[in-house]
């Protein structure tokens, strides 16, 4: 005769299936804990697998650095005639093109580019190239020119070289409204001080060189939709600047602006391209931006010499590809790395 109660068998039961909930439940946890205490993602094998890409486009969210320069707003400017030409500066600097292009209705001295192509947001954006540390540290003596150069020199440098065209004369109603512009926005920076945040990104260098072929992978998943497969950007309907700008061929800058050093064009590209990135969201990684700089940098553009530049060759900055130099370094090494070894040697 059985005497153990009928229920027994149901609670064994239950017990079981408790268990085996509990184990599926650690199974779960320790899978999902993994990655984050280790900060590997968990792989399993898969022989069919495909090869990871050679490009793998992960958002990398940096953090938000706190007391970033802000640009203060035109309308603060209490006199009139002032306040005018600050936003005509302003105007100028967006839309340059429109004033000063191939089809300028002030002149014609400059290719297609817009000031605002390079220096974002009229010069505002942080870490987009922005103006906030101009008025506060010119005039200052620059290694390129050898002399002191002042804000009208500055942007003339700008017009000669980035926009690849001809120098603004001095007293021109444009040129002054550009400099009260740069002025205005850097008012609020301390005299010899840096904005934070202004100018371009200092990237880490690579330990090997940058290299045009990995480049041109990043170009066709996240550029070439802009900037077209050639490169030469897109008109505006009214062909009067661009809707996108050409990053290289007749159009772009010439190789002695800044942006053609690869470092400066790696810096940009990384905190402001594709368009929609920024510091705190960029979109490529560090090597992408460097392999995509080298790409670019391995096109045909505008070519044009300034013998006086770098009157003293040991200042000429590791990124600038021509020589001579003042190291033993090539100019191909100059051009794309690696730049490890050349800050060794400064
Ligand atoms: C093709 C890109 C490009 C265009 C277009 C361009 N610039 Fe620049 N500009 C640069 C780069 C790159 C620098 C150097 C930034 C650096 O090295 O930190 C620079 C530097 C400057 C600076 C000095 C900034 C500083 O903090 O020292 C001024 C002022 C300036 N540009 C004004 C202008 C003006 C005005 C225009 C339009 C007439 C213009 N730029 C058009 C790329 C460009
Ligand atoms: C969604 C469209 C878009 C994509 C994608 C894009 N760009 Fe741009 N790019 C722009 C626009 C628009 C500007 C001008 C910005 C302005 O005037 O405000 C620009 C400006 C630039 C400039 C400075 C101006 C010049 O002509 O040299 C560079 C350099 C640049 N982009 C590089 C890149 C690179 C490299 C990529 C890919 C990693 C990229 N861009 C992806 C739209 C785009």
């Amino acid at each position: 005769m059985n005497n153990k109660p009928s229920y027994l068998k149901e609670v064994n039961l239950m017990i079981q299936v408790l268990m085996g909930l509990v184990a599926m439940l650690l199974i779960v946890a320790t899978l999902s804990l993994y990655p984050l205490i280790t900060g590997k993602p968990i792989t399993f094998f898969n022989p069919s697998a495909p090869a990871q890409p050679q490009v793998i486009s992960l958002q990398v969210v940096s953090k938000v650095i706190p007391d970033l320069w802000q640009a203060p707003a035109i309308e603060s400017v209490k006199d009139e005639a002032l306040a005018k030409q600050i936003a005509y500066g302003q105007e100028l600097i967006a839309h340059t093109a429109v004033y000063l292009g191939p089809e300028g209705s002030v002149a014609q001295l400059s290719n297609g580019l817009n000031c605002q192509n390079c220096h974002l947001n009229a010069g505002t954006k942080p870490f987009g190239n922005n103006y906030g540390s101009v008025a506060s540290t010119y005039p200052k003596m620059r290694g390129r020119s050898g002399t002191m150069e002042d804000i009208p020199h500055r942007i003339n440098d700008c017009f000669e070289r980035s926009l690849n065209g001809k120098a603004l004369d001095e007293n021109s109603k444009e040129l002054k409204a550009m400099v009260a512009y740069i002025e205005f926005l850097g008012a609020n920076v301390p005299k010899g001080e840096s904005a934070k945040g202004s100018g371009i990104w200092a990237l880490e260098l690579l330990d090997r060189a940058a290299d045009p072929i990995k480049g041109q992978v990043v170009y066709k998943n996240q550029c070439k939709v802009c900037h077209g497969a050639d490169g030469q950007g897109q008109w505006s309907a009214a062909k009067k600047e661009y809707t996108y700008p050409p990053l290289w061929g007749d159009n772009s800058y010439n190789d002695r602006a800044g942006l053609y050093r690869i470092s400066r064009f790696a810096g940009y590209v990384k905190t402001s391209m594709p368009l929609g990135a920024s510091y705190d969201n960029p979109i490529l990684t560090d090597e992408e931006a460097w392999d995509v700089a080298a790409y670019v940098n391995s096109q045909a553009r505008p070519s044009k010499d300034f013998p006086a530049d770098w009157p003293d060759i040991s200042k000429k900055p590791m990124d600038h590809p021509f020589g001579p130099f003042a190291d033993e370094f090539s100019e191909e090494q100059h051009k794309y790395g690696p730049f490890k070894p050349m800050k060794k040697t400064k």
